[in-house]
């Protein structure tokens, strides 16, 4: 299931501003992946280049290539809508629909993308998802129950169990734990973990200890200031960007020296 992403000189704009200049990259299938930098250098909006969802926003656009396993997503007659299917992607605040119970917020997607199930096969599904996204336990008693009752570690394991119930080969994270408590973050790095096994996972995250801890690659952005495109700095195994990083920028960042 696990795909490996490369990224070949990627420039990002919002209508002719280049928010993200020049980006290669290459990700290997069932590992994670983390993306730090100060606010504003363009994590956010590089992050959305990998499921096509950055072109969603007016005026915006891409220059470059993004492969799946080879596959460019920016191709000729490729389908976006089969893109997010494959690269699915978990936001910053948990956004389970508001109406719905827990069961079809896991089956929401899935619902989206037309495919028909007999209610034994959508149980079964629904089980698998919640389990995959250790949420099965605390809400096998009320999955007829709105997922907005749920806490906001809950919640965004609710969110993790849709993604996932879609069978994508890349989840994309951004900064999935920046509105929970310490406990509910630490359920999630522990989620990651399993999830890299059948996943390829990549992680926007502020915070450094996470990064270190969840993730077996690093990539730092930086810009030069306002107004100029964020750029990838460096990007190597976790535990060199934090020890022993060639750039100085990125010692300065991970040292807490600025950002
Ligand atoms: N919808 C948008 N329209 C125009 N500019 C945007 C939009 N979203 C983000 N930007 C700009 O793109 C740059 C990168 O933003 P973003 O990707 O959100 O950074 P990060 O996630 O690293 O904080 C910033 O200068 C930001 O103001
Ligand atoms: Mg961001």
């Amino acid at each position: 299931m696990s795909k490996r992403i490369e990224v070949n000189d990627l420039n990002v704009y919002y209508g002719k501003f280049r928010a993200v200049e020049g980006v290669s990259l290459e990700i290997e299938p069932r590992s994670v992946t983390a993306f730090i930098g100060p606010s504003g250098c363009g994590k956010t909006t590089f992050l959305r280049t990998l499921n096509r969802m950055h072109e969603v926003t007016p005026g915006a656009s891409v220059e470059g290539e993004v492969l799946i396993d080879g596959n460019n997503l920016y191709g000729p007659g490729v389908d976006p809508v089969l893109v997010r299917r494959q690269v699915g992607m978990v936001f910053q605040r948990p956004n389970p629909f508001p109406t719905m119970s827990i069961r079809e917020n896991v089956l929401a997607g899935v619902k989206l993308n037309n495919r028909r199930m007999s209610k034994g096969d959508a149980d079964d599904l629904v089980e698998q998802s919640l389990q995959g996204a250790n949420l099965w336990n605390e809400v096998k008693d009320r999955l007829d129950r709105p997922g907005s009752g749920l806490s906001g570690g809950q919640q965004q394991r609710l969110c993790i169990a849709r993604t996932i119930a879609v069978s994508p080969e890349v989840i994309l994270m951004d900064e999935p734990c920046s509105a929970l408590d310490p406990i509910s973050t630490l359920a999630i790095e522990d989620l990651i973990e399993e999830l890299k096994q059948e996943y390829t996972i990549v992680i926007v995250t502020h915070n450094m200890q996470q990064a270190s801890r969840v993730s077996d690659k690093t990539a730092f952005f930086n810009i030069a200031g306002t107004g100029k495109p964020g750029k990838l700095i460096e990007y190597d195994d976790t535990t060199t960007i934090f020890s022993n990083p060639s750039q100085k920028s990125t010692e300065d960042y991970v040292s807490g020296r600025f950002g």
